[in-house]
């Protein structure tokens, strides 16, 4: 029997990769680094379903040669790395797992904004470099209480909803931006709606848990930035292109807003020359927002399942491009 084929395009959890091998024949790219991508074209020439991550380009190229491909599934909540238009015409199932990491992106969302206005990662810097000098000044080190203070959160969908109810229990008032008004969340979390322009001016905290659409594309860029509070910081858990990253640059410089706590770049990696590194006023860490061995378990284990369901002809829960059942109808590939 002719066993499915399945491209993996990093290392990941065991489990996932178990699930896939039950019933497929699986080719793993044994790397944590991203394969180039004409590897990534060559591989999936041959292949029924591809597990890929964000980092992956999934486009026209990598499309046009691979004329077997039935299912992409992406170990992410994000998918703008997929041109959805394209697998649609071409037939190909598209996935996402937008729910098991809710919580994981929640939690770091604060734990971002609590380190940069308590200044954590600044003062363990300054602790290691020897500059502790004083037992106990005063004035030292000194940044804004969180209680009592408004959240600003722009794009209200499950992270977004849960940055809030935890920012309930901080005792914050939150208010928030999103493209369609939520009144049933609004009721349930006791949050409120504001125009961007207006959140901007009046948060203390602005989180950014947006998708990147092309509407979203530089939506915080110099006039944003300029609208907010001199003493209000900006943490971004959506993606880097959300924010202008040279106007933010400017912003910090200038003291238009206090701070910032970044967890997704423009660029990613970032260059060791971007000049939000030598800002102290600035928290950075690599697009890990949704490491926790949880969410990363079960993000990989719901990408596999939503490959095993296309290829059993059921649909998946998370189909980003429903459509494509009315160019390719769902059908079983002989598997199990
Ligand atoms: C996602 O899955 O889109 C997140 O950015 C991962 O941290």
């Amino acid at each position: 029997m002719v066993r499915p084929r399945i491209y993996v395009s990093r290392r990941i959890q065991d489990s996932a990769i178990m699930l896939l091998r039950e019933c497929c024949d699986v080719e793993l790219y044994d790397s944590d680094y991203p394969p180039p991508k004409n590897i990534l074209v060559k591989s999936l020439e041959d292949k029924d379903a591809a597990l890929i991550l964000l980092s992956d380009t999934i486009d026209r190229e990598v499309f046009e040669k691979a004329g077997r491909l039935r299912v992409v599934s992406t170990m992410s909540a994000g998918y703008d790395h997929i041109d959805l238009k394209e697998a649609t015409a071409r037939g190909v199932y598209v996935t996402n797992v937008p729910s098991v990491l809710t919580d994981a992106v929640a939690e770091f969302a604060l734990a971002l904004l609590f380190s940069v206005a308590r200044r954590v990662v600044e003062a363990d810097r300054f602790l290691r470099r020897g500059s502790w000098k004083i037992a106990w000044s005063p004035m030292f080190m000194l940044g804004p209480e969180i209680s009592g203070k408004t959240l600003g959160i722009v794009g209200l969908g499950a992270i977004g909803k849960a940055v809030a109810s935890r920012a309930k229990g901080l005792n914050m008032r939150v208010i928030y931006f999103s493209r369609t008004r939520k009144p049933n969340v609004e009721a349930e979390l006791g949050i409120s709606y504001r125009p961007l322009n207006e959140l901007l001016r009046e948060s203390d905290f602005i989180v950014l848990s947006t998708a990147l659409t092309p509407e979203t594309v530089g939506m915080i860029g110099e006039r944003e930035l300029r609208s907010m509070k001199p003493s209000s910081y900006l943490v971004n858990i959506s993606r880097g292109a959300v924010v202008d990253e040279k106007a933010l640059v400017k912003a910090l410089k200038k003291g238009w807003i206090a701070g910032a706590a970044l967890d997704v770049f423009e660029k990613e990696p970032i260059d060791p020359d971007n000049p939000l590194i030598s800002m102290d006023n600035v928290v950075l860490t690599p697009h890990m927002a949704s490491a926790t061995f949880e969410a990363r378990r079960r993000l990989a284990e719901k990408a596999a399942e939503n490959i095993l369901s296309v290829l059993r002809g059921e649909a998946p829960p998370s189909l980003l491009n429903p459509e494509v059942m009315k160019v390719k109808p769902l059908e079983t590939v002989r598997m199990l």
